[in-house]
């Protein structure tokens, strides 16, 4: 296997502008700037990604509470705006661990924080960071749940919420809590991409402060699924799991997953031998990182026309990708390509083990699956399968992956009768196969 590079980068000691051990370091070039002194989401000399750095790199003996404060001392604060969100449940699903033959199949159900998605978990700091830095407008461009949480969380901290979302290409559920949550929804005439470029520019301008992934503190709170996932699965194992497989959009939990392993690595936590390998994958319509892991690219090349019935993750230029991809290598994962039947297949897989999600979610069981069959993927490993948002998020996708409803008479014999009846054509065939239906 090749060397594994788990470093942070650039200098771990803390700059002069450093607040309270917290500071932003540029991925790219290395500059260091103050945390919370102007608003700044890039590196001001080259544009590249920043990170929050810490001068204490955390141990599993510091963490304490539950949730995701729980992990204070590997956050910029103490406490944030909270609902509150994590500690979600690391679910066994024992038919599909014989049926997809691994050793172990671990699902995290992110699906269970407060807006029914991990989102909640990087916006109970980002707008912590928010009202540190003194903003009054939040704003997000979102394929739908990040527009649901940051909705939540803005009015829980009383801030106007700015959402624009591809028009049409919003799952309802996501659209509906935004809404009650008194966001002004902003439907654009364009996909998920165009939405970012255009909120980019609105924060540039000062109109509105960037609750994307782009902002390294939203992955600050969304690391904290990385610690949890180790933290539980030692508990119950003895050992940390070898793979954590995962869904990818703009790869911002792919790069927060191994922010979280480097942090506990460079503490001396984590032997860099533990660290799980990321698989990410992505729905064939929209797979540039799968491309870019492929063929060796140092960065994504953005796709302009994306299309999966997996909506949360219909996104053709992955923002976190210079920080997701050596996340992948790093870590000796891979990412792979599955489509949109296999994605419904896996969507019912779940919901047979009483684990409920949305489509975008479902591709991690059926990236596992995929890999598995194709030998890339051991019987012996002991995997986690991230399951991203709830399945009421899309009631729509649900619906069509499952069973119709029957119509019966207002009459106990008559539904007996109907009981005695013989199910036919029971589906999952694949997106149109449904044909669940009922003869007497
Ligand atoms: C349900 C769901 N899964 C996965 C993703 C993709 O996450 P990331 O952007 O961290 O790759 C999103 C976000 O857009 C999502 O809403
Ligand atoms: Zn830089």
């Amino acid at each position: 296997m090749a060397t594994l590079n788990l470093e942070l980068g650039g200098s771990q000691a803390a700059p002069e502008d450093a607040d309270d051990g917290v500071w932003l370091t540029c991925i790219e070039c290395g500059e260091t700037f103050a945390p919370f002194d102007d608003v700044r989401y890039t590196c001001d000399d080259c544009d590249g990604l920043l990170e929050a750095r810490y001068a204490d790199a955390p141990t599993f003996e510091d963490f304490e509470g539950r949730g995701v404060w729980r992990y204070s001392e590997a956050l910029p604060f103490e406490q944030g705006v909270t609902l509150p969100e994590g500690d979600t449940p690391l679910h066994r699903a024992p038919d599909l661990e014989d049926d997809i033959d691994v050793r172990n199949l671990r699902v995290k159900h992110e699906g269970m924080n407060p807006t029914g998605s991990f989102k909640d978990r990087g916006m109970t700091v980002g707008v912590r960071v928010a009202q540190e830095v003194g903003v009054d407008r939040l704003a997000c461009a979102s394929t739908g749940n990040t527009s649901a949480a940051l909705s939540a969380y803005g009015a829980r901290a009383n801030l106007e919420t700015l959402v624009l979302l591809p028009a049409g290409k919003v799952a309802a559920g996501k659209v509906a809590q935004a809404s009650l949550h008194g966001a002004r929804i902003l439907e654009v005439d364009g996909n998920f991409d165009a939405c970012l470029d255009i909120v980019q520019d609105l924060a540039q301008r000062g109109e509105a402060y960037l609750l994307n992934s782009l902002n390294p503190f939203r992955l600050e709170g969304q690391k904290t699924i990385g610690f949890e996932i180790l933290e539980r699965f030692y508990e119950d194992e003895g050992r940390f799991p070898d793979r954590i497989v995962l869904p990818v959009g703009n790869a911002g939990n792919t790069a927060a997953l191994y922010k979280a392993f480097r942090e506990l690595v460079q503490g001396g936590a984590l032997a860099p031998g533990d660290v799980p390998k990321l698989t990410g994958v992505q729905a064939e319509g929209a797979a540039p990182m799968v491309e870019a892991i492929e063929n060796g690219y140092e960065d994504t090349e953005r796709w302009d026309d994306v299309e999966t019935r997996a909506t949360a993750i219909r996104i053709g230029n992955p923002v976190n990708a210079p920080k997701a991809l050596p996340g992948i290598r790093n870590t000796g994962g891979t990412a792979v390509a599955v489509s949109d039947e296999r994605i419904t297949e896996a969507q019912r897989n779940l919901a047979e083990q009483g684990i409920g999600v949305e489509p975008a979610s479902a591709a991690s069981v059926a990236g596992l699956r995929k890999l598995r069959l194709a030998g890339e993927v051991g019987p012996g490993e002991d995997v986690v399968c991230l399951t991203t948002g709830h399945l009421l998020k899309d009631p729509e996708a649900a619906a069509e992956a499952g069973a119709d409803p029957e119509p019966v008479p207002n009459d106990t014999d008559k539904v007996l009768d109907h009981l005695a009846g013989k199910r036919v054509g029971v589906g999952g065939d694949g997106l149109l196969g449904k044909v669940l239906g009922y003869v007497r």
